[in-house]
């Protein structure tokens, strides 16, 4: 099982295969440069001499030979376009499939900078090669089992341990490298992962080494009576009460002082198994504790696989306000098994649909469709959904600016929260009324009614009850995001067009929360 690295020209494969051949202390090879040598011509003149359909013939040949060759721990790196090869899509099967990620205006830059990179003939026309790169990410992505945003491979630790650990989990596991300005880390998906017995599976992909660092689990009853002991040893359980009601300051004082009690130090790390609220809490004393130990997320809901454990913010609640105190602390890794949600009670379930429902509005594309069209939710978009926040932290860890977006319907839905004391609605059911109420906002009339319809097929709520419209007004203006006097909106021009940053009028406001408890 070699590592075979694919991607769209100018994603920088053949660097990353030398600095991945590197850390594994093998060779690289080239596909496009062995090909060049074999031909006797450069990868572009061969294009122009043999048409297209004569060099593919002799570039499927020499990858068909390369896969089957290729040692164990080697580095293969392909050319953009041998995946277009039915044949060579097949014997992948057979190796860690690696996707370089690259946006299209940084392949065209690159491309057009080499040396004959005017010349290439699929770089001629910029709109021609937008449109392929559109439609090869496609496919790369079904190939892939890790995806690798750009720029890093090579100095991002951790990241070959990663791949290797690929090798040995349950078939279908995905990583995706996370990138922020906190830290990188892998992110697995992949079923079986915690739900397969003994936990081996889970081990092997642990992020951290745990001869060294002991690890700490932080947990509710619920989901610790389920899974703890698929985790392997741990050096201490710590199971809060389960809920919302729970994620606050006292919760945190008794993580912070069992750990102390337990001698935690900062050679060792905490294990937040559970949903949301174990997440943030957990993640929250793994900021704090000592001045900030790593954190592992084993996420087990579906509001935590696609949204809370990613992306590094954690924090409690005060009774006056949502999330009112917290850090930003990026994990060392986060583990999903989306079979854990087979004990997901349904309602819980259901406000989790919300969360996937709005990173679909964000992200708009395949992930609207499929949200729009009510496929069923299994790991393709949890790895969807994780990878659209993912993009979002990586270009903004700490909500300056575009990461807002990920707040679309929570100003109103915080507000919910609060004013019915944290009790009367699960958070995504109260996004689920937030994002109804900013998509009035936006104007979207029709947008509007199709979501409700959404909801409504999923049992979720699309009244307010125990609120009235000037309470929740009230308390959206507490909200942290306030910036002098107004809260800033987020908005959607359509599906995958999130306008962060919006003034909205108060009486506006109030009528579209008046609408929910009409
Ligand atoms: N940090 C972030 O970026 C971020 C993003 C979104 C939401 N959040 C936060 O997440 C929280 C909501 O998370 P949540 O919906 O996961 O709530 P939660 O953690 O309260 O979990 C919901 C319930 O499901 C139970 N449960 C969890 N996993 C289970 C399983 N596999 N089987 C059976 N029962 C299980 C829990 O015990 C709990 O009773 C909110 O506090 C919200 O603010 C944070």
């Amino acid at each position: 099982m070699a590592f075979v690295l694919i991607g769209f020209m100018g994603a920088g494969k053949s660097t990353a295969a030398r600095e991945l051949a590197a850390a594994l202390e093998t060779q690289p090879l080239d596909s496009d440069e062995l090909l060049a040598e074999r031909l006797g011509e450069t990868v572009a003149q061969a294009f122009t001499t043999l048409g297209e359909a004569g060099f593919r013939a002799r570039e499927e040949q020499l990858v068909l030979e390369l896969l089957d060759a290729a040692e164990p721990e080697q580095v293969v790196a392909l050319g953009g376009g041998s995946v277009t090869s039915a044949a060579v899509r097949e014997r992948l099967g057979g190796h860690v499939v690696v996707l370089l990620e690259v946006s299209p205006q940084t392949a065209w830059e690159r491309v057009r900078r080499q040396r004959g990179g005017d010349e290439r003939p699929l770089a001629r026309d910029r709109d021609a090669f937008t449109a392929l790169h559109e439609g090869r990410m496609a496919v790369y992505e079904q190939l892939a089992d890790a995806i690798v945003p750009e720029r890093a491979l090579g100095s991002a630790a951790g990241l070959t341990g990663a791949l290797q650990g690929l090798r040995g989990a349950p078939r279908g596991t995905r990583l995706v490298w996370a990138r922020a300005a906190g830290g990188q880390y892998p992110v697995f998906v992949g079923e079986g992962l915690l739900t397969e017995a003994g936990g081996g599976a889970l081990q092997g992909l642990w992020p951290l080494d745990r001869s060294r660092s002991r690890a700490f689990c932080v947990s509710d009853e619920t989901v610790a009576a389920l899974y703890e002991p698929q985790l392997g040893e741990l050096a201490l359980t710590i199971a809060l009460r389960p809920g919302e009601a729970h994620k606050t300051l006292s919760s945190a004082e008794r993580v912070w002082q069992g750990l102390a009690e337990a001698g935690m130090t900062r050679a060792d790390h905490i294990v937040a198994l559970g949903g949301g609220v174990v997440g943030d809490v957990a993640g929250f004393c793994a900021a704090t504790y000592q001045r900030g130990v790593p954190v592992v997320h084993v996420p087990t809901t579906l509001v935590a696989q696609v949204d809370s454990a990613l992306g590094g913010k954690t924090g409690v609640d005060l009774p006056q306000a949502k999330n009112y105190v917290g850090a930003y602390h990026q994990p060392a890794g986060v583990l999903a098994d989306p079979l854990a949600l087979r004990t997901l009670p349904a309602g819980e379930l259901a406000a989790g649909w919300v969360e996937v429902l709005k990173t679909a509005l964000i992200a708009g594309g395949a992930l609207w469709r499929s949200l729009a069209a009510d496929e069923p939710v299994g790991a393709e978009t949890i790895l969807a959904c994780a990878r659209t926040k993912l993009a979002v932290v990586a270009a903004d860890e700490r909500d300056g600016g575009v990461r807002q977006v990920l707040n679309l319907g929570h100003t109103v839905g915080h507000a919910i929260e609060v004013v019915t004391g944290y009790g009367r609605y699960r958070h995504g059911e109260a996004v689920a009324l937030g994002l109804l109420a900013a998509l009035r906002l936006s104007g979207q009339e029709q947008l509007r009614e199709q979501v409700r319809g959404l909801l409504l097929a999923h049992g979720l709520p699309v009244t307010l009850d125990g609120a009235g419209p000037d309470e929740v007004l009230a308390a959206t203006r507490r909200d942290k995001k306030r910036l002098g006097g107004r809260v800033p909106f987020v908005l959607l021009r359509a599906p995958g067009e999130p306008v962060p940053g919006c003034e909205v009028q108060d009486s506006d406001v109030r009528a579209a929360i008046a609408e929910l408890a009409a």
